[in-house]
């Protein structure tokens, strides 16, 4: 039994969620953190949303709304999708809780001390006409390194070189064209050069990381120079020094803050729980194990600044230090990054309306098909392009032909022949076989779930569950009427088989797991759900927010990742089909539904 951190990237409360999203850190996350409980450890899945940055205030500006405001708007709605989508959080809470911004200040005040937050002067940009600052990826201009036209003021997306604005030709602001003026302002770099040889070592100690997630990790070491961890805003975390913190307009970057939520969340977890101290069973405990999970567009904050912060609390750079009242704080055990779902040849874009949300899809198909799809085709370690051809195959001719139709037909020939699970008579080989396959599955599935190759995973439980059809046409129950107890034998053998492949499956597809369960005749919690449930903040009795949390006060109880005898004499009801099948003419309304938006 180990203490598993399952830390999932957390979305910014900009607006609803799209697949791509949740293709990238919600279903790998879920599929893994429900997998590990079930093998018996001790799994802390924590997240919430990103509510502060420029994302939130360009979108609040948009809607007319402040940006708290606009962040409780949909802080709700993600909740309400991810928790639809049956994604298991001990906690999903959000950025803008009094506990983050205590936890995210003794943070930056203990990485100051320690020496690794440097200030410096900066040419910052703002605009003539409104005074305002001009974030960097409002500027555009041309690349002082290629000459490309389009560089934004943050990076050049030709030729790859991070920027400042104040490098570009020709700077024009993206809101008006206007040019922007350049006005010095004081700032604190995090000293990243200080932590390449740490980072280093650590990164040479990864094993198993996809081999993509861990080159691009090595390549960041290459060019490593202070990053600026406070911004002009008036919109998040203010900077906990005297001098600075009463400063409407200084406030700490959206990603110094965002990585601490991690722990924060696991903080707030473990006050709901009046266990104050729980999570350092996660975060100081060397056995432990980490694994975040995120898009590729994430994996420099993962790889790179949050280990650096880490590593600047813990006082582990050039410059030494000691570690903060949370004491040494352990690094990643793994970045586990997808790459990115497109939708039918093209990127996604809310803006150019090529996008399937969340909640469109859950509202017109069931959640098992949607993570089936992902676990089964999803971005894994390439790109993958979603097309509503594929998901109707996907569904269809797997889901439903084949599990579903093995589901529904040993149930209805059960409850035909006996009314109950029979007791078997003598068992053959090709019984002893079957059970062989799918018992020997657990460890096969198991491995593949824990090494993140998910995809390989849900393949060989796929793969099972064609040799128990293979079994169930090879054996012809439905010949059997004159042999009772042959009969009986083959009907036990296979509901035994199905109860194993719905264990096998459960990770991937909790809620027809639970209905499976029920069908062959089980009672209780199989595969459990999250809840909503609404809370008061716990620093400020005036802010009620909701979260994503377990079922129980305990939390989640898992049943074991391992077969469980089938009990003969359990009553089997006449079955309805688990999976809908999807009519063909969903594909075209669907590419109608993509057309109307752009
Ligand atoms: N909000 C970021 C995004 O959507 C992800 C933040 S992950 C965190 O890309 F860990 F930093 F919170
Ligand atoms: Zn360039």
């Amino acid at each position: 039994m180990t203490h598993i951190l399952s830390a999932v990237a957390w979305p910014y409360a900009n607006g609803p969620r799209h697949i791509g999203h949740v293709a990238g850190f919600g279903v790998p996350s879920d599929v893994f953190s429900r997998h590990m409980r079930m093998a018996g450890h001790d799994v802390l899945m924590v997240s919430g949303t990103d509510e502060h940055g420029t994302p939130i205030l360009v979108q609040a500006e948009q809607e007319g709304v402040t940006p708290q405001e606009l962040a409780d708007r949909y802080n709700r709605v993600i909740v309400e999708d991810l928790t639809s989508l049956g994604l298991s959080y001990d906690l999903f809470t959000r950025t803008t809780t009094r506990n983050h911004y205590a936890v995210v200040q003794e943070m930056f005040r203990t990485v100051h001390r320690n020496g690794y937050m440097v200030e410096k002067s900066t040419m910052g940009a703002i605009s003539p006409s409104t005074g305002r600052t001009l974030p960097d990826r409002f500027i555009e201009g041309t690349c002082p390194i290629c000459g490309y036209d389009g560089a934004r003021g943050d990076q050049c997306d030709n030729c790859g070189n991070q920027l400042d604005p104040i490098d570009l030709k020709n700077p024009r602001s993206r809101i008006n064209g206007e040019t922007p003026k350049f006005v010095e302002s004081n700032h604190f770099f995090l000293d990243l050069p200080a932590f390449v040889d740490a980072l280093s070592l650590w990164l040479e100690g990864r094993k198993g990381w996809r081999p993509n997630v861990l080159n691009f990790s090595r390549n960041l070491l290459d060019d490593v120079r202070p990053r600026a961890m406070t911004r002009d805003i008036d919109w998040g975390i203010p900077v906990p020094l005297e001098g600075w913190e009463d400063n409407p307009s200084k406030r700490l970057y959206v990603w110094f803050d965002a990585v601490i939520g991690y722990l924060s969340s696991s903080i707030e977890w473990a006050r709901r729980r009046d266990t104050p101290e729980a999570w350092r069973d996660w975060w100081t405990n060397p056995d432990a194990r980490s694994y975040y999970f995120m898009g590729k567009d994430n994996i420099t904050f993962h790889s790179q600044i949050w280990p650096a912060e880490l590593l600047a609390y813990d006082g582990g750079g050039t410059k030494g230090g000691q570690p903060g009242a949370y004491g040494s704080l352990q690094l990643p055990t793994e970045v586990v990054s997808s790459e990115f779902l497109n939708v039918e040849g093209q990127k996604f874009s809310s803006s150019r309306g090529v996008v399937i949300y969340v909640r469109d899809m859950l509202a017109r198909y069931q959640p098992d098909a949607f993570r089936y799809y992902v676990a089964a085709a999803g971005p894994e370690s390439q790109d993958v392009d979603f097309t509503w051809d594929s998901f109707l195959r996907r569904t269809n001719d797997e889901l439903v032909a084949g599990w579903g139709n093995l589901v529904n037909r040993t149930a209805s020939m059960v409850h035909k022949n006996f009314g109950q699970v029979p007791t078997p008579g003598e068992t053959a080989d090709v019984d002893k076989a079957v059970l062989a396959t799918t018992g020997d599955a657990f460890a096969k599935v198991g491995s593949l779930i824990e090494a993140n190759r998910q995809r390989a995973a849900i393949a060989e439980a796929m793969r099972v569950v064609g040799e128990v059809n293979r079994y169930v046409s090879e054996t012809e129950p439905w010949k059997l009427k004159t042999d009772p107890e042959r009969l009986a034998t083959v009907l036990h053998t296979t509901t035994q088989a199905v109860s194993d492949c719905n264990t096998l499956l459960s990770p991937f597809l909790p809620h027809s797991a639970q209905s499976v369960h029920e069908v062959l005749g089980g009672t209780g919690e199989f595969a459990p759900q999250p809840v909503i449930q609404e809370v008061t903040d716990l620093d400020d009795d005036s802010r009620h927010y909701p979260v994503i949390t377990g079922g129980h006060d305990g939390g989640y109880r898992f049943p074991a990742w391992a077969s469980v005898p089938v009990v003969p004499g359990t009553q089997i009801g006449k079955p309805s089909p688990v999976f809908t099948k999807l009519d063909d003419s969903i594909v075209d309304e669907e590419l109608e539904r993509l057309r109307e938006k752009a």
